[in-house]
């Protein structure tokens, strides 16, 4: 993706945001000047847990057909986890786009509740994983949603109204998009590393290179190994 489009996605993100009276945190919207200096010394916390903005296109060049938009608002540690208490939990706002696809995909570790935050309909197709973890494209697929079991045939879509979610446990094969509009996403889950916890059904990459036709208005999470080096 040019950075130049990555900008205005950041621009046009951020007011669809606060079209609904979310506002996301101070540091969304520091410079890359900024943030650097800060993450040098008192918000190393950004960078390890790796919060901010994630922009992706799938490394596929054709964000409003196959793309989201991400912000990791909070992120526990892979050391509490193992210990089994601490900060355990992440949170994350995301927009999905009227048709546009975030891919098949499964999560080893995590757990994650998908909240319709607002706008249009969210609509997500699932699939139970075979033993081996591939998709399993016979059986029904069980999932709570708000207080209520929803039980779909394989590859079934359930439909999401503003204020509806689900509860996506690990092993469930999960692809979404918007219907009727962009909408609002909220994502409440277990610690988060993108970095080695997305299986793909497709041979697909989950960040995005950057071409830098002009200068970054905000890093996004997937800069900051090579903007931030000390
Ligand atoms: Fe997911």
């Amino acid at each position: 993706m040019k950075r130049s489009e990555v900008n205005e996605i950041i621009r046009e993100s951020d007011k669809f945001i606060r079209s609904f009276g979310y506002v996301m945190p101070p540091f969304a919207y520091w410079s890359p000047e900024e943030l650097k200096a800060r993450t040098a010394s008192d918000s190393k916390a950004i960078l390890q847990a790796r919060l901010g903005w994630d922009i992706t296109d799938y490394g596929q060049g054709k964000f409003d057909e196959l793309g989201l938009f991400l912000f990791t608002t909070r992120n526990g540690n892979q050391e509490d986890l193992k210990k089994g208490g601490g900060m355990l939990y992440a949170e994350k706002i995301m927009i999905s786009r009227e048709k546009q696809l975030s891919p098949m995909h499964r999560h080893i570790v995590k757990a994650e509740d998908i909240i319709n935050r607002g706008g249009g309909t969210l609509v997500l197709e699932l699939f139970n994983s075979n033993v081996d973890g591939s998709v399993d494209e016979k059986t029904d697929v069980e999932v709570a949603t708000d207080g209520r079991i929803v039980k779909l045939k394989a590859g079934g879509l359930l439909k999401l109204q503003p204020g509806e979610s689900v509860t996506l446990l690990p092993g469930n094969w999960h692809a979404f998009w918007g219907e009727g509009g962009d909408v609002l996403i909220g994502e409440v889950s277990t610690v988060n590393d993108d970095l080695t916890d997305n299986i793909f059904r497709e041979p697909i990459g989950r960040f995005s290179s950057i071409d830098e036709d002009e200068a970054p208005l905000h890093l996004l999470v997937s800069d900051y190994d090579k903007w931030l080096a000390a």
